[in-house]
């Protein structure tokens, strides 16, 4: 005789059904816990799709939101540095997309020379700690032999997290910030300020020394000109890159050139305005001495991750390291 199952008896299937749903029930309780207990917050649905320069504005709108105002967030500025690093950029670069198709998250990530740079990487705060970051970041390249991925992370403890997931190694940071000490930094004669598209030639060459970036800036020169920046340039040896307080860059073939290239940057900021330099790391003396000398504070910053060392005699900037 054939077996029946248990559908066959009306009373059995309804039955089960009931166990079903309560184990179902039950189920979705313990996910629940356990993802609270892990971090999260329930997550509704999301998608991703490859980002484009069609996304600039939405993603800057979505960047002023996360970070808020700050050193070097001029509106404006920020988007024209998305847009910048959004041509051409690696084909992991993504958006999330809520249901209604609102961008809720985004990476950007770009390719120089034999550099990976993840350029940016947010996500709506209603959104934060629902894996969301994951999912974007599990589109990151991974480690590949010739390549160095790097990236300068924020204090944010998701943000290390999600990075050091990735692999990379993590290298401590500080910031100096402040206002000048009056007096305290005295001009360089023997530097020279000229504009980032003046001295692209000079900065890439600089910057190709093996002790600094080992690769050039090519394009990335023509962000810097664009928002009306300056270069700070000690003859071959050194250069900054700077806009208004903020010391963007810096390049150096020796540690003195670095030091006077800083020194002439930080002479030339607008009285009363506030410096900011941003992930100064171990092994980089020349430079913290020269912002302790100016009467700057140093603070706790987010770590610089990579897979391989740096060059001390270069200070990267986020958007294209
Ligand atoms: C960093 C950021 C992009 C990560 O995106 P996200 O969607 O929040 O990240 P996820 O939810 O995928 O992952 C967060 C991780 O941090 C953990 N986490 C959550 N809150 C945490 C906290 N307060 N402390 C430590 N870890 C925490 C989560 O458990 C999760 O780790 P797990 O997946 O291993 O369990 C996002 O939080 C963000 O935009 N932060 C503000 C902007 C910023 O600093 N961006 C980075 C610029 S470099």
């Amino acid at each position: 005789m054939p077996q029946l199952g248990q559908s066959c008896v009306l009373g059995f299937a309804a039955l089960c059904c009931e166990r079903r749903l309560v184990e179902r029930l039950w189920d979705c309780f313990c996910l629940g816990t356990a993802m609270a207990h892990a971090g999260y917050r329930t997550a509704t649905s999301y998608e991703l799709r490859p980002a484009g320069p069609s996304d600039t504005a939405a993603i800057g709108a979505l960047a002023r939101e996360v970070f808020g105002p700050g050193p070097d967030r001029d509106p404006r500025a920020a988007e024209h540095r998305i847009a910048h690093v959004l041509q051409g950029a690696h084909p992991s670069s993504a958006v999330a997309l809520d249901a209604a198709g609102a961008v809720i998250g985004a990476t950007i990530t770009i390719q120089r020379g034999p550099l990976t740079v993840l350029s940016l990487a947010i996500v709506h705060e209603d959104w934060q700690s629902r894996g969301v970051g994951r999912a974007l970041l599990g589109r990151f390249p991974a480690r590949e032999p010739g390549r160095n991925r790097v990236i300068m992370s924020s204090p944010d403890p998701k943000a290390m997290r999600r990075y050091a997931a990735l692999g990379l190694h993590l290298r401590p940071t500080v910031s100096a910030c402040g206002i000048l000490r009056p007096r305290a930094v005295e001009p360089v004669p023997e530097a020279i300020a000229i504009s980032p598209r003046e001295g692209a030639q000079l900065v890439d060459a600089i910057a190709q020394a093996e002790q600094a970036r080992g690769v050039p800036y090519g394009r990335d020169v023509e962000m810097w000109h664009a928002q009306g920046d300056t270069l700070h340039v000690i003859d071959d040896r050194a250069a900054v890159v700077r806009g208004g307080g903020v010391l963007r860059i810096a390049v150096a073939r020796d540690p003195e050139a670095g030091r006077l290239a800083l020194r002439a940057a930080l002479a030339s900021v607008p009285p009363g305005e506030t410096v900011h330099l941003r992930h100064l790391r171990e092994g980089q003396d020349w430079a913290i001495g020269e912002m302790l000398r100016a009467g700057l504070a140093l603070s706790p910053e987010g770590p610089l991750f990579s897979d391989e060392p740096l060059g001390p005699l270069h200070l990267p900037t986020g958007t294209v390291f």
